[in-house]
């Protein structure tokens, strides 16, 4: 849907976030659950992670495209607005149950947004940053005025449930946000890459023509990491990422009212808000609860917040981070 502005006053502002809406598997795996299948514990996955528990997607009732449809419908529901007018649906996902058509084709064709373009983007955990970055473009430049943007992911599918390093992390569900034109709504962003540096996470796709199924490709297909290299790279790159950002909207740390980050792991949250010299209560969390949910994490969270008042009416001031394989980072500043 194009701007009705005349041509010579772009009067476009930035999308306003007025819906939120998020899905979460019921089936739940507990670390005493992990501590039967490998060699952990409890207290080891608390202290270093955060992570209590992960909603884990129920092969019988839930697929990455079922998740982003239950996310999707909520936002739009939460935002009031008739699904026609959403002129832009992008669906973040590194984990779809299928590659074509785009799942955001289905999440239109669920939520009747029958005026909408639609596709997906592949960003890893950064995809939902990168979807709203996106939406918000279109949405700047007039091309669209409404946009539906989901993180939808099913990583449960992907975990290499014989690798410690890795299946304690992950959980399965989705998020989603409706954006719409406001005049004078604030917002700014700093995305980055390092491709140079991807190697320490991947996953390859087990479709490989001419691949023999050995036990090195077998485990390649799962999510691989090298934990300490991400971990060092995020609590590197993550405030760097933020402190530039803010002082390009020349905004003070301490008047943010949230900085709401990829619910990856605690300690990465920590070492962020020690190193912008701002308290933990400004970082809200989930992790306990829903492990790392890659391009889900933080439209999850910001449902989770909607519900218990902690988002404003236009009027808190957010600063939202994230970063994963890629590798990928960045951070957009907003108000909500
Ligand atoms: O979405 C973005 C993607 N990913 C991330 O953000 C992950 C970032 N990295 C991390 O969160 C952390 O690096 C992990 C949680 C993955 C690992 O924590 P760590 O403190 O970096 O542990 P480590 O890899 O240095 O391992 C320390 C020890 C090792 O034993 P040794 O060699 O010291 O004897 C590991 O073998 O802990 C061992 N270990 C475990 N022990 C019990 C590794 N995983 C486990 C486990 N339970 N699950």
């Amino acid at each position: 849907m194009s701007s009705s502005n005349s041509s010579s006053e772009l009067v476009n502002g930035f999308g306003r976030v007025i819906g939120v809406g998020s899905y979460l598997p019921k089936n739940i795996l507990t670390n005493d659950d992990l501590a039967k299948i490998v060699e952990t514990n409890d207290q080891w996955i608390t202290e270093r992670t955060g992570i209590k528990t992960r909603h884990i997607s129920d092969p019988e009732v839930d697929t990455t495209e079922s998740m982003a449809i239950a996310a999707a419908k909520a936002a739009v529901k939460d935002a009031g607005i008739d699904p026609l007018e959403i002129g832009l649906v992008i669906v973040a996902c590194t984990t779809p149950n299928v590659l074509f058509p785009a799942l955001s084709t289905s999440v239109q064709a669920a939520v009747d947004a029958d005026n909408a373009m639609c596709f997906d983007m592949n960003a890893a955990c950064p995809g939902f940053l990168t979807a709203f970055v996106t939406a918000q473009n279109y949405i700047k430049a007039g091309t669209v005025d409404c946009a539906l943007v989901v993180g939808a992911e099913n990583l449960t599918n992907y975990v290499n449930f014989e690798d410690r390093g890795t299946c304690i992390l992950f959980g399965d569900g989705a998020g989603a946000v409706v954006l719409r034109s406001e005049k004078d709504q604030q917002y700014d962003a700093i995305m980055r890459a390092a491709g140079k540096r991807g190697e320490c996470m991947h996953c390859e796709s087990v479709m490989q023509k001419g691949r023999e199924m050995t036990e090195e490709f077998r485990k390649a297909t799962y999510i691989n990491m090298d934990g300490q290299t991400v971990f060092k790279f995020a609590v590197t790159e993550v405030p760097k990422v933020i402190e530039d950002l803010l002082g390009r909207t020349g905004t003070d740390a301490d008047d943010i009212d949230y900085f709401i980050l990829h619910q990856a792991n605690r300690r990465i949250i920590e070492s962020v808000a020690k190193r912008l010299k701002q308290p933990i209560e400004k970082f809200p969390m989930n992790i306990e609860k829903t492990g790392n949910t890659s391009s889900a994490s933080i439209p999850i969270l910001l449902d989770e917040m909607k519900q218990q008042g902690l988002l404003g009416q236009g009027n808190k001031k957010i600063v939202v981070s994230s970063f994963g394989a890629g590798l990928l980072w960045g951070a957009f500043q907003t108000e909500i």
